[in-house]
């Protein structure tokens, strides 16, 4: 497995594993969006065999440091792909400056909440009826250590 940052011609790729992994309710990014963040915001991308098998999104054009976005193809689950990106971006925000990294997720997500436990996130409140179809969300958030 290869984790590199994602570059203008990941876009098409990106954008057809963003509609696979997100359906419409979870308001998959367009491809103008997955463009604009490439050139604006972090991506990297975990390639298998030639395949991007997963991506990250992280905000950084701002005080904090956010993780928008995370993603990783079915057929490649449970094989650490979603662990290596993280891992990769939080050492790459770090690295940057940042002290703080947020996040927000599904209350349900029980999946993604024990990755980013295991990562050192923490739940720091729940915000009601955060998602369009009324879902709460919590938000968690990574301190750097002093
Ligand atoms: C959440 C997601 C990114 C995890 O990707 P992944 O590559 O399978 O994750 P990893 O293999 O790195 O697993 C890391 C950790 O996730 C958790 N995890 C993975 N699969 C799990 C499962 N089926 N049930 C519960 N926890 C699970 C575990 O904590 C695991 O750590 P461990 O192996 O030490 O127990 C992936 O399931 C996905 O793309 N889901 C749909 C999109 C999504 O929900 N994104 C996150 C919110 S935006």
């Amino acid at each position: 497995m290869t984790i590199r940052k994602a570059n203008a011609s990941d876009v098409s790729n990106l954008h057809a594993l963003e509609r696979e992994i997100f359906t419409p309710e979870n308001f998959p990014l367009s491809r103008a969006s997955l463009s604009y963040h490439v050139k604006n915001n972090l991506i990297y991308v975990a390639e298998i065999e030639g395949e991007i098998a997963g991506y990250i999104l992280a905000l950084v054009k701002r005080r904090h440091a956010k993780l928008y976005s995370l993603g990783v193809n079915s057929l490649y689950r449970g094989q650490n792909v979603a662990s290596k990106l993280l891992e990769t971006i939080i050492f790459e925000l770090l690295h940057m400056g940042f002290k703080q990294i947020f996040l927000e997720v599904r209350t349900d997500n029980e999946t993604a909440i024990a990755l980013y436990k295991k990562f050192g996130f923490n739940v720091k409140k729940t915000l009601e009826a955060f998602y369009l179809d009324k879902r709460d969300a919590y938000l968690m958030e990574f301190k750097a250590k002093e």
